[in-house]
């Protein structure tokens, strides 16, 4: 039934007194509203993964729409393809404020661009976005620095020599060098130990450990609480201190007239603005808008590669024919490119199932509407938070046939060219659709087909036994760590 540490409220007028600011449904009280007890404490600690297919369970039980009580606060929550679509992008705007997840936000204090809301928001975003995007020009395209990282992530992978081992801490580097290579112009060392520390308070950080969630349903008594919730805003002082310490040392050489990253972007517009009371190319917006590059911009693609790696050792037969692609498509002679992502339907498909299936960002990240809002016939006040459940958009029986099973051939039309799939959203959708995703499926082709091109992979377990479950799934789903070999090819 109800998703754990979620638990449903009657739609009463007694729960919200005025009927005209109600999330129930005008005429139908109660309709497809289910009625629990609110959570206690204890309710939470139970907190546990959603279950890997939610969605049928959720819908069947409660429909596409429905209100839980997260600690204190409620919530909407969207199931499914139809209603997630519908609230993001047809009522894109009133859908597009963000919610606090107190775990991960208090650290950014409404700074940066995840956790903005407002005129902030809008302007931080759209810096980012044509700052991402203008580094193709003049500069050493975006492309080339991945290629060459991902020849780094290949030399580095010879030197296992066929020897079983844990592929986590290579690709979260050569993908945390990608951020680094654009925000501060430079990429590490992989035994760099500045480079090693940063990376390990990176996945310290990532949504994926279970007292984060008890800390985001309960911040208000667990702020007083010692405990391992507290070690994660540790982490994020010590990236911060990072940050602020190139931010500094880039400001000293700064050329106003030739930028050369994304710090040194907004060094240039903080300059063009100082003036303007009202500006928010502000220090703090700096550090927080790099800060959440790398937030959002490396476990992301990392834990999708590890759980791509993982789904490949489990079927053999899927790498065999993306080794063949690659043979006739790119050959051994040269480096992939971007555009030869056209030509390759079946690894463009795989790469789309991949996604489809790993669904790392289970609830996406918390929305709320930022007017009052109709939607099917209810009425959502302003503020009030929006849980679009992803999963339930990646694994729902209405848009994809056995859900739970990993086919890339749904993205395949007959012919075997690539066939699109509405219901495929591992980026969302709407006015805060992610804002790395052209990078991000940039880097996940690159360091996929490159891999591939120079090894073949392999489990020394049998696949048979290896679980494709994930092993943490709460804000961010995470694959089971797993031993590769790697024979070269
Ligand atoms: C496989 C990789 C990635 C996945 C699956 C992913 C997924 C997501 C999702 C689901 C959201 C929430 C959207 C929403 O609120 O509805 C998001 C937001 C965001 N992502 Fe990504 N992301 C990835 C990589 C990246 C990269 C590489 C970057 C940076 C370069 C990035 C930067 C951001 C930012 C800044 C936001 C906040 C956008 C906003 O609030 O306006 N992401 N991402």
């Amino acid at each position: 039934g109800t998703p754990q540490g979620m638990s449903t409220l009657p739609c009463r007028s007694s729960v919200w007194r005025s009927s005209h600011r109600s999330i129930c449904r005008s005429s139908r009280t109660g309709d497809g509203v289910n009625t629990a007890k609110p959570p206690t404490l204890m309710d939470a600690q139970k907190l546990s993964p959603l279950p890997p297919s939610p969605s049928a369970q959720l819908q069947d039980t409660y429909g596409p729409v429905f209100t839980v009580n997260l600690g204190s606060r409620r919530v909407v929550v969207l199931c499914g393809y139809q209603a997630v679509k519908e609230a993001l992008v047809d009522q894109a705007e009133e859908f597009s404020g963000r919610g606090d997840i107190p775990a991960f936000s208090k650290d950014f204090n409404g700074h940066g661009v995840v956790f903005a809301n407002g005129e902030r928001w809008r302007q931080l975003r759209r810096f980012s976005l044509t700052t991402l995007r203008n580094f193709g020009m003049g500069k050493r395209s975006i492309e080339e620095r991945i290629q060459e990282e991902a020849q780094c992530l290949v030399e580095e992978f010879q030197k296992t020599q066929g020897a079983p081992f844990d592929p986590i801490f290579n690709l979260s580097r050569a993908v945390s060098n990608i951020i680094c290579s654009i925000v501060f112009g430079n990429r590490f060392d992989y035994e760099d130990e500045k480079f090693i520390a940063l990376n390990k308070l990176i996945f310290k950080r990532f949504p994926g450990f279970p007292s984060a969630q008890l800390y985001n349903t309960f911040p208000g008594i667990l702020e007083k609480i010692p405990g391992p919730h507290q070690t994660g805003s540790k982490c994020s002082q010590e990236i911060i201190s990072f940050i602020l310490e190139r931010i500094k040392l880039q400001q000293a050489t700064l050329d106003l007239n030739a930028p050369q990253n994304f710090i040194d972007c907004f060094l240039v517009k903080m300059e063009q603005e100082k003036q303007n009371p009202a500006t928010e190319f502000s220090l703090e917006n700096l550090v927080m808008a790099t800060f959440n590059l790398f937030f959002a911009g490396t476990e992301t693609i990392s834990t999708t590669l590890r759980y791509g790696f993982l789904i490949l050792l489990k079927y053999p037969q899927v790498q065999e024919k993306i080794h063949q692609e690659i043979d006739v498509v790119i050959g051994r002679d040269r480096a992939p490119t971007a555009e030869d992502r056209g030509r390759m339907p079946y690894t463009d498909a795989t790469l789309h199932e991949i996604q489809r299936f790993s669904d790392i960002l289970p609830m996406s990240l918390p929305h709320t509407v930022t007017r009052d809002t109709r939607f099917r016939g209810y009425l959502i006040p302003q503020g009030t938070y929006v849980y679009p459940l992803l999963s339930t958009v990646h694994f729902d029986p209405e848009e994809h046939k056995d859900p739970e099973t990993f086919a890339p051939e749904r993205f395949l039309n007959e012919n075997g060219s690539f066939r699109k799939q509405n219901a495929f959203l591992p980026f969302s959708a709407g006015k805060r659709v992610c804002l790395g995703e052209g990078l991000a499926r940039m880097e996940l082709f690159l360091f996929f087909t490159t891999i591939l091109q120079h090894f073949t992979l392999s489990s020394p377990v049998d696949p048979q036994q290896l679980s494709l479950a994930p092993e943490v799934s709460n804000l961010g789903k995470v694959p089971p760590r797993y031993q590769l070999c790697l024979r070269q090819r």
